[in-house]
Parts: C-alpha cells; structure tokens; sequence
C-alpha cells in the first residue's frame, strides 16, 4: 500500500508530480484555488499539453487513488507527506517571491497530522525550509527539500526515469522516508542537508543556462570566423567531460524556469556578500541573443523593420509545450514590433484569438502558410519538428521575400538556398 500524499498547487509541476506519484501506487490529493481547475481535473480534463500525463491521470482517477479538492486545507488532514508546489515568481528585486508559499504553509499548518512531512518541490531559496517550518507553527511537523528537475514537455518521462532524486533533510530519517516514495524508480537517491538540497536546484539550471549562454557565445565567434557551430559542438560535445548535452544553439533560453531562478541565484550571492559576475554574464549574452536574433531579421529587411511583415513560426518558449512563459521568441517578436514591424506567427500550441497579454499586437494564424503570406522575412523561433515538413515550394510561392531566418537551426539551410531562399541560422553561415 502506498502512501498518503497531498499536493498543493496543480500548475505543471504539482500536477506531475501528483500524477506519478499516483502512477507509483501512492493515494495523491492535489489541492488548488481555482474552482474550475479543480472541477475539470477531477474529469480528467488536463489543462496543459505535457506528453503522458493525461492518461496518468485519466489512470489515478480511475484507479481511486488521484483526487482533487479546492483549498489546500482540505487535501492536507490525511497525509504522511504534503508536497509544496506553488509558484515562486520573481520579484521586483530579482528574487524569488515565496508569499505563496508562506501563504500555503500558515494555511495548513493547523490541519497538519503530528509527525507529517512537509516538502518543497519548487524552487525556492536557500533557507526556505526554514521559513516554511515558521509558518507551519508546528514543531511536530517535519520539512524537507525536494527540488525537481523536470523539464518541461517531458515532465512525466523526466519524473518516471530521474537522473537523481535530491533530498535535504535535517533528519536524515526523515530523509529517508521521503526517499522510500521513490524507491520504485531508477537514479541516484543523494540525501543532503535542506540547504545544500535548495543550493543545488539553482546550481543545475544555473549551470545549464550557462552551457546555452556559452554555445550561443560561441555560436557568434563561429559566424565571424566562418566555422559551423553544429560541427563545433559536434566536436565539443565528444569529449565526455564536456558532453553533447544543453549545448543545442538557438534564439536564448527563456522559460519559467531559467530567467527566474538565474536572477534569483545572482540575488542569493548578493545578499550573502558574494557577486556573481559569471552568471550575470550568463543572463547578459541571453539578452544578447535576443537582440542578435532581432538584428538578424533587420538584415534581410535592409537593417530597419518598420513596415516590414514579419512572418514567424513558433511562440512557446521551446518545442512540445504551450507555455509563452518568457518565451524568447516573444521577447524577439516584443523588439520587432517596437520598432515597427508587423507580426503574424503560426504556433501549432497557439489557437488563434488565444487572449494573452503576452501575445498582443501578434496575429495569429491557424497554419504556417497563413503566416508566411506576403512577408518580407520568416522566422524560425521555436524548435516544433513539423516545421521542418512544411511545403517550402509553396512558402516561396507565398512569401513576399524569401528570406528565412532560423534561431534553432531546424531547416536545411543548404536545400532552402538551392530553391532560392536566402537563409541565415545561428552560428553558421
Ligand atoms: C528547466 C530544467 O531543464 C529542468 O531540469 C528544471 O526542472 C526546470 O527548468 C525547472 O526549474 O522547473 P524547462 O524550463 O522545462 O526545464 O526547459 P529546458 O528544456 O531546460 O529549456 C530551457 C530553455 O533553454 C528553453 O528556452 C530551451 O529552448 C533552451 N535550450 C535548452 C537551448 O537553447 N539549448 C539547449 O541545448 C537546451
């Protein structure tokens, strides 16, 4: 039999985890403050695009051991383990913003079993456990850090087959419980102290935004002394203490994820006295990137977009998800439509009439050819592998131009430039 959980917060990572978990044999209550959200779930209706997890949850639901109830008090009365996974988002100083955190944790305080295991999930900074066992006023409850590492798009796979699974405990039996709810997957168990646990959840995407940073970097020399950066990393990536791995050029990184957690690391030095040049070296040549991809598109336009059609495909911040959380190609698309130039996108994850903020002064179009209609320059933003079926005979026909501009490197810049197009991609020419 497996263990009683509640999740608080169902957002990409709470319901994940609450879905696996499931999966794994334990009973998961997930817990949310959106009425609706909590009616369409309990259908089995998931409301992001996250490959396997619908039929893991049509699968708890089924299988009575996945629920879901609105107010986080009402999930946590039963459980051994309450798992925390609200967001942490940045604030205006750069730092994480735990208010929903804290929030969650006064909330169930009171409704706590003795003896039950509080666990951060998201990523908060270090010393978090410590706030959290304040809020909770419950001297018999335990709190423990357990960072996820899951990407978006392939959550399920990421928590169903883990690199490691990261726990910081002051006791280490406690440590160990928590540690027994993952004994059926493969990947290292590490057991450490709560803060070395939190530390090492910004070092890792820390640590992998700077290989991006570093390959888009690398990416510029390429095209200034006309090498392939494809071939570079290619060369690079053999060496097998450096890998091939996080090391796939492209318009910055973005996401929920990276951009928050890198500031709020430069922030966490700061505050302790340490000044993180590296990093934010890291976030300024992200910023580059986006300016570069920018540029890139001005060329083909004569240097100046105003007026110009910019056709673009891919919104999401990557392949495989539909999230525009700080999306790079938005941030792109931001630059071109402050100087004047008009946008129309096509984004297999992105209906037309989606209301976004995020989206406004972008049409949207329901295919890649709508997009590309009358254009002066195509975008490539984001990563989406259909893009590369698309007809590019009838994209010739239908653009204005034809001028592409590839952020990921996804086309065959070599079969585009035999059919007429002139063609630019990252770090190669
Ligand atoms: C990232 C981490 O990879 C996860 O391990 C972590 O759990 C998660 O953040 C989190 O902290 O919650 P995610 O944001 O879903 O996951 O996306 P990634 O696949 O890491 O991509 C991040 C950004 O880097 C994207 O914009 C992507 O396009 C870009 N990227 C990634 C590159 O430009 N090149 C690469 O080689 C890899």
């Amino acid at each position: 039999m497996g263990s009683k959980i509640a999740i608080i917060g169902t957002g990409y990572v709470g319901l994940t985890t609450g879905a696996c978990l499931s999966h794994l044999g334990h009973r998961v209550v997930c817990a949310d403050v959106v009425p609706e959200k909590v009616e369409s779930l309990s259908r089995g209706e998931v409301p992001i695009l996250e490959a396997g997890l619908d039929e893991l949850v049509a699968e708890g639901i089924e299988e009575g051991r996945l629920s879901f109830v609105l107010g986080a008090e009402h999930a946590v009365g039963d459980a051994e383990f309450v798992f925390l996974c609200l967001p942490t988002p940045q604030g205006a100083d750069g730092a994480a913003d735990l208010s929903f955190i804290k929030a969650a944790a006064r909330e169930i305080g009171p409704h706590l079993q003795a003896d039950a295991v509080v666990i951060n999930k998201s990523t908060v900074p270090v010393g978090s456990a410590g706030e959290v066992a304040k809020k909770l006023e419950r001297p018999d409850v335990h709190v423990v850090s357990n960072p996820e590492f899951l990407r978006e798009g392939t959550a399920v796979a990421d928590f169903l087959h883990p690199d490691r699974v990261v726990i910081g405990a002051d006791d280490p039996e406690v440590g160990k419980r928590v540690a027994e709810l993952y004994s059926a997957l493969p990947g290292e168990v590490l057991v450490t102290d709560p803060a070395s646990a939190e530390t090492i959840k910004y070092a890792s995407n820390a640590f992998l935004a700077t290989k991006i940073s570093f390959v888009n970097a690398m990416a510029a020399v390429c095209e200034e002394v006309g090498a392939d950066v494809v071939d570079v990393v290619r060369g690079m990536g053999l060496d097998q203490r450096i890998g091939d791995k996080f090391l796939v050029p492209g318009p910055g990184w973005g996401g929920s994820c990276f951009p928050k957690d890198s500031h709020a690391l430069v922030r966490i030095a700061e505050n302790h006295g340490y000044q993180f040049g590296l990093l934010r070296s890291v976030i300024a040549t992200n910023e580059e990137q986006f300016g570069r991809v920018a540029n890139k598109i001005a060329r083909f336009t004569g240097g100046a977009v105003e007026g110009k059609r910019i056709a673009v495909w891919g919104l999401t911040f990557k392949a495989h998800t539909d999230d525009l959380r700080d999306s790079p190609a938005i941030n792109i698309i931001r630059r071109l439509l402050e100087v004047g130039a008009t946008v129309r996108a096509y984004d297999p994850a992105v209906e037309p009439g989606t209301t976004d903020a995020r989206l406004a002064g972008i049409e949207i179009v329901a295919d890649p050819y709508a997009a590309v209609d009358g254009a002066d320059v195509l975008a490539v933003l984001t990563e989406w592998p259909e893009f590369r079926d698309v007809d590019f005979g009838r994209v010739a026909g239908a653009l204005g131009e034809r001028n592409v501009v590839d952020a990921r490197n996804l086309l065959d810049g070599a079969v585009l430039k035999a059919q007429g197009f002139a063609y630019d991609g990252i770090g190669r020419s």
